[in-house]
């Protein structure tokens, strides 16, 4: 006679492919009961949406099906609560993010300089290049990545988890999703953490190589509680040409160098005009203010971005520039940037 220590002695036999432990060690197998041969039992698994779950399935009926007496295996589907979930992923205090790879924030010190712009075209960038990521928009001030991407209303809720929104094959979570609709937030100090850890800690965002983050302007509070959060952060730091800029990037720098959230390099934005109707390169803000921080720093320019009027133009239109026009000369500086992000991930 089989009994339910024979069954939880085989399963220790399944690996959960991602995690690569055991079924009964991970706690995922509950419920087992024996019946005149047919045995019952629940797989608990991290989410539904798992995309291995018919792995685990096979495997488990293959083993428990093995066993002597056995005439039938019945596997049901469960999810674990968020709870065993925490218990789960114990080291990562964010088990929203805990199978997302490497996460690169988009700073500045400086408003308007294009912070989402490149953070929305670098993901799409990163993207193409092969790889699975998500954005996050966390810009309390003004959460402008929805109307960049073109989608609207609020995330699903599943299992207590926020699901992202799928867009252009990005999943998206967006500050301002989580807000009604004309809701203006005085953000204070404890407001802010709360709804940044939420943004970080109840949103499913599943495998991830990248989760690119549009941060806040500036070094206040909301910047310096998502660094805090994300250990792993490194930060990709947007400029413009001109001297006024700079200040403010170079506080910004040294915010997130104190902190030890590495800086990949600058990108400096709205760096030349480049005439349609001829080669010259007009530097309408000035120019040098990339290079001389490069210079100041140590770290390095990683591109230079053209005014572009389809980056104008498309800004709102839902549909942005590695979309619209992927072959333009504009949209090589950003998988060019994609490709030295990825290089630089691997030194810092
Ligand atoms: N290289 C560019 N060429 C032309 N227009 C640009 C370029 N970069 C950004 N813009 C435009 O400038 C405006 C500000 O850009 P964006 O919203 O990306 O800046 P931001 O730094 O995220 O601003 P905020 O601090 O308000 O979040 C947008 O209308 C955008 O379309
Ligand atoms: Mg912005």
């Amino acid at each position: 006679m089989i009994d339910e220590q024979n069954v939880m002695n085989v399963l220790k036999n399944v690996q959960e492919p991602e995690l690569k432990k055991d079924l009964v060690e991970l706690g995922m197998i509950k419920n087992v009961t024996i019946t005149d041969g047919k045995v019952k039992l629940t797989l608990a698994l991290t989410t539904l949406r798992c995309p291995l779950k018919n792995q685990m399935v096979d495997e488990i009926k293959q083993v428990v099906g093995g066993l002597p007496g056995v005439s039938s295996v019945d596997v049901q589907l469960a999810a674990m609560s968020a709870d065993e979930r925490k218990k789960l992923f114990p080291k990562h205090p964010l088990v929203g993010i805990e199978k997302v790879n490497r996460t690169v924030a988009v700073a500045s010190g400086k408003g308007g300089v294009g912070k989402t712009t490149i953070a929305v075209n670098v993901a799409l960038a990163l993207q193409k290049r092969g790889h699975k990521v998500g954005l996050l928009d966390a810009d309390v001030y003004g959460p402008s990545v929805p109307l960049m991407l073109g989608v609207s209303g609020k995330p699903e809720v599943e299992e207590g988890m926020l699901i992202p929104v799928e867009k252009f094959g990005l999943k998206i979570m967006s500050i301002g999703m989580l807000l009604k609709e004309g809701q203006a937030i005085i953000w204070r100090g404890p407001l802010v953490s709360g709804a940044i850890r939420q943004l970080l800690g109840d949103v499913m965002w599943g495998m991830l190589d990248y989760l690119v983050i549009d941060l806040p302007p500036g070094t206040g509070d909301p910047s310096i509680t998502i660094a805090q959060e994300i250990p792993e952060m490194q930060v990709l730091m947007v400029t413009t040409p001109q001297e006024v800029a700079l200040a403010d990037v170079r506080r910004a720098v040294e915010l997130f160098t104190k902190m030890k959230r590495p800086v990949l390099g600058f990108i400096e934005n709205m760096s030349y005009f480049q005439c349609a109707h001829s080669t010259e390169r007009l530097e309408i803000f000035g120019r040098g203010g990339g290079q001389k921080l490069s210079q100041e720093t140590g770290l390095p320019l990683l591109g230079a971005i053209p005014i572009d009027m389809e980056i104008s133009r498309t800004g709102d239109s839902g549909v942005p520039l590695m979309i619209s026009s992927p072959d333009s000369e504009t949209a090589r500086i950003f998988l060019d940037i994609a490709m030295q992000t990825e290089e630089k991930g691997c030194d810092s």
